[in-house]
């Protein structure tokens, strides 16, 4: 049991675009309302919470490539952080077997973010410049982050209790802009553990603020 427990905490399992259906809420949704409302001084900042290996990131950055012509002159920062130094140290190499590539990542994004390097591929470096990973316990103070325009917190709060749950939300709310979007894991919710954050109708696995304008709009 207490193996379980201990092993279930410590999983990293993670895959590129993984469940598919958040890349595409913030390809169809998130970017563009982005692209809209941020256009004046041109920034946006994203943060994965617990970025794993970096699949997560990388195909957060990868979207954004794909996307730079209307993206000229922006500072997009992604940080990527995680309890583990070690798989942050993977995350950070950026190297990858062939069944890590084959979970997920489109043949022409292989194709066209990769190089091969012996049995194993390795993201360029252009994408990899694009995230900043450093070491974070979401159970510790966030501080130092700043405000973020989105969040991606997926599959890692299903390995806490209800009241740690709800103190990582609700602590999470204030580095989130007012219009900012957080992405949860398909298992994950904030119904019934806080009311800070909102199911976005119509949009599985994608929460804003409770006074979202998103919201009053949707409404
Ligand atoms: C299952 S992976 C999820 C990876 C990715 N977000 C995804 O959905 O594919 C969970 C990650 O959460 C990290 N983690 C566990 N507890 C954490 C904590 N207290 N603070 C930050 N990261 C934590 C683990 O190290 C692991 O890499």
């Amino acid at each position: 049991m207490v193996k379980d427990i201990v092993e279930a905490m410590t999983t990293n399992e993670t895959s590129f675009f993984r469940d598919q259906n958040p890349f595409d809420r913030l390809k169809e949704v998130v970017l563009p309302h982005m692209l809209k409302t941020r256009m004046n001084h041109r920034r946006m900042r994203t943060w994965c919470a617990a970025a794993s290996s970096g699949q997560e990131p990388y195909s957060i950055a990868m979207i954004l490539k794909e996307m730079e012509t209307q993206f000229t002159g922006w500072r997009n920062e992604i940080i990527g952080t995680d309890l583990s130094d070690e798989i942050l140290a993977k995350a950070r190499e950026g190297l990858y077997t062939q069944f890590e590539v084959q979970r997920g990542l489109p043949i022409q994004l292989l194709m066209k973010y990769f190089t091969q390097e012996g049995d194993k591929w390795r993201i360029n470096e252009p994408i990899r410049k694009m995230i900043s990973y450093q070491p974070f316990n979401l159970l510790e103070s966030m501080a130092a982050f700043g405000q973020f325009d989105i969040i991606f917190c997926r599959n890692v709060l299903i390995y806490f209790d209800e009241k740690t749950k709800a103190d990582i939300l609700n602590r999470m709310s204030k580095h989130l802009a007012p219009d900012g979007f957080l992405f949860l894991g398909g298992a994950e919710t904030v119904i019934g553990i806080t009311d800070v954050f909102k199911p976005m109708p119509g949009q599985r696995g994608l929460y804003v603020h409770e006074n979202s304008p998103h919201l009053v709009k949707a409404a």
